[in-house]
């Protein structure tokens, strides 16, 4: 009897961190693979790769609209119908510039749509059919930026906040349910995303993928990646304002 392939769907599949997971998942074993991308060529040609890399993988390709309700709404509906899967990776995201963001609203209101309510309506989505179904792991990629708002991007860190928060009520709502949400909190990895940023004490994408993983495998409920950051963010969070306030971050 042939054993069931693994249904890992990827939001933002062409995410470097996003192409690192799938990687590693169909490297361990082939997966039926559901590739969602905001544009279908460059979505297409990260599964071509992995067709390559794993052969007995099926991978698909599909475009969504990220910044519509309803057509987020009909894509997870279209994918759950063929099947609900056993794990969500919702990955995208864009590091918007801060100064910029303050000077036109309209740009303010996309980072923070893209980073922060995109992401968390996928996971709604996605949500109501697992816990019908009574398992699965949803993963949805935030950010250390999320913990304390800094004047150099409290745009991208409110929208992560955001997902924190939404994250937990997840968790709250699905304990119990066979469900679990993992929430990863990246510190900075060398990706296309900070590509602009000096790259020294980044970490590589790779570990920040298998650490993504591992986390995902275990339904672990919070990751900080590399691990440093959970200490670094617990002293940056917690420092009192008239020290934090006088500090350029
Ligand atoms: N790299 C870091 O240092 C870091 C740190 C903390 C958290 N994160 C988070 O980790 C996740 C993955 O980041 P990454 O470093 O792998 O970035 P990346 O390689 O630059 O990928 C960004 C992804 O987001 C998609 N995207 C960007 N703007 C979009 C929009 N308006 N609508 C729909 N999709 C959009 C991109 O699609 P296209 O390919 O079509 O452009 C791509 O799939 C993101 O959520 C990011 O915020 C990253």
């Amino acid at each position: 009897m042939s054993e069931q392939k693994k249904s890992i769907v990827i939001v933002g599949a062409t995410s470097a961190m996003a192409e690192h997971c799938a990687r590693l998942w169909a490297a361990s074993q082939p997966a039926a693979l559901t590739l969602l991308g905001r544009n279908l060529e460059k979505t297409e040609a990260v599964a071509a790769d992995l067709r390559v890399r794993s052969p007995g993988s099926q991978v698909k390709a599909l475009q969504a609209n990220f910044s519509d309700p309803q057509q987020i709404r009909a894509s997870v509906d279209a994918i759950a119908a063929a099947g609900v899967p056993d794990i969500v990776l919702i990955a995208h995201g864009s590091l918007p510039d801060q100064a910029a963001c303050q000077d036109d609203l309209a740009l303010a209101a996309d980072a923070l749509q893209v980073n922060g309510i995109s992401p968390a309506l996928f996971a709604e989505a996605f949500a109501g059919h697992m816990q019908r179904a009574g398992r699965g792991t949803l993963t949805i990629l935030g950010s250390v930026a999320g913990e304390r708002g800094r004047k150099s991007n409290y745009v991208y860190g409110a929208a992560k906040g955001l997902l924190t928060r939404y994250a937990e009520g997840l968790q709250h709502r699905l304990a119990g349910s066979g469900v679990n949400v993992v929430l990863v909190k990246p510190g900075p990895t060398a990706t296309p995303m900070t590509a602009h940023l000096p790259q020294r004490g980044m970490a590589s994408v790779e570990s920040v993928a298998a650490q993504i993983v591992a986390a995902t495998a275990k339904g672990q409920p919070v990751l900080y990646t590399p691990g440093k950051w959970a200490l670094i963010m617990l002293v940056i969070a917690n420092l009192p304002r008239a020290i934090f306030n006088r500090m350029d971050i």
